[in-house]
């Protein structure tokens, strides 16, 4: 519920790696996907929208604010992180219920969240379960449930499904699509995964080596690529969609 503007962000690690000049106003409510090949800068790029990093250059905006300056937790957004980074001495519930005690929400009400989130992730049956004694996909989702509880105003994906397997990949993805639309949070979705991005998304970054290619809607990237390089890569999802 929150429009987010980035103007010219840069952020160059001394080593070269990062992103350069990226500009996108993403429109309140919009699922937004960053896509691209691994090293492309898409965590970068997620990582100074949450506040995690300082850009070089460059300002940040979520509605009409500026926040470029403002620390994470004044942010109202919640970040999955591509390595899931869950509490390790707490249980399912535990992780989950995190970031609404750090709000100190009341404790019916936080109840109520997790196990909102936790069924909606399909592991209410695993709360008093510890994250070091479930699998990665469990913990994948641990992470998915402990960001959507606190109903943030924008949610950041890193590669949020990646560790789970096709089929559970396939459904976490629709439901996911459908509270997401239920709740109006606005969604910025990295993946490397060209179906993934296609099927979610009302509109797409595609990124190569720091830079922003293109943005525009799955047909608009399929149909007019405006670079060599977006015309190659999805030289294969344009033969799939002119099959159908
Ligand atoms: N903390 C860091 N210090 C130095 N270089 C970094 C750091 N984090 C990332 N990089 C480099 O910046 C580039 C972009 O990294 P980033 O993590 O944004 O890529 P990515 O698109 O998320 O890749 P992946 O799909 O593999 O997760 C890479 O070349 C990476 O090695
Ligand atoms: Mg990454």
């Amino acid at each position: 519920m929150s429009k987010v503007r980035l103007e010219d962000i840069s952020k160059v690690y001394p080593q070269g790696g990062g992103v350069r000049n990226f500009s996108v106003e993403i429109e309140d409510g919009e699922f937004f996907a960053i896509l691209g090949h691994s090293g492309c800068g898409k965590t970068t790029t997620l990582r100074v929208i949450a506040g995690l990093e300082t850009p070089d250059s460059g300002r940040i905006f979520f509605d009409d604010r500026d926040v470029t300056e403002l620390p994470p937790e004044k942010r109202n957004a919640a970040m999955v992180f591509q390595s899931y980074a869950l509490f390790p001495h707490m249980n399912v519930f535990e992780n989950v219920a995190f970031g609404l005690k750090a709000r100190k929400m009341p404790k019916d009400e936080i109840d109520l969240r997790v196990a909102e989130a936790l069924e909606l992730v399909q592991l209410s049956e695993l709360e008093k379960r510890r994250v070091t004694e479930i699998s990665g996909g469990q913990q994948q989702r641990v992470a998915l449930a402990r960001a959507l509880a606190v109903h943030p105003d924008i949610l950041l994906l890193d590669e949020p499904l990646s560790n789970l397997d096709a089929e559970l990949r396939y459904s976490t993805r629709r439901q996911l699509a459908e509270l997401q639309k239920r709740l109006g949070t606005t969604a910025i979705y990295v993946t490397h995964d060209q179906e993934e991005a296609l099927e979610l998304a009302h509109r797409i970054a595609i990124m190569h080596d720091g830079v922003c290619e293109q943005i525009g809607t799955p047909d608009e990237v399929l149909d007019a690529p405006a670079t060599p390089f977006v015309e190659g890569f999805l030289e294969r999802q344009r033969r799939i969609s002119r099959s159908l």
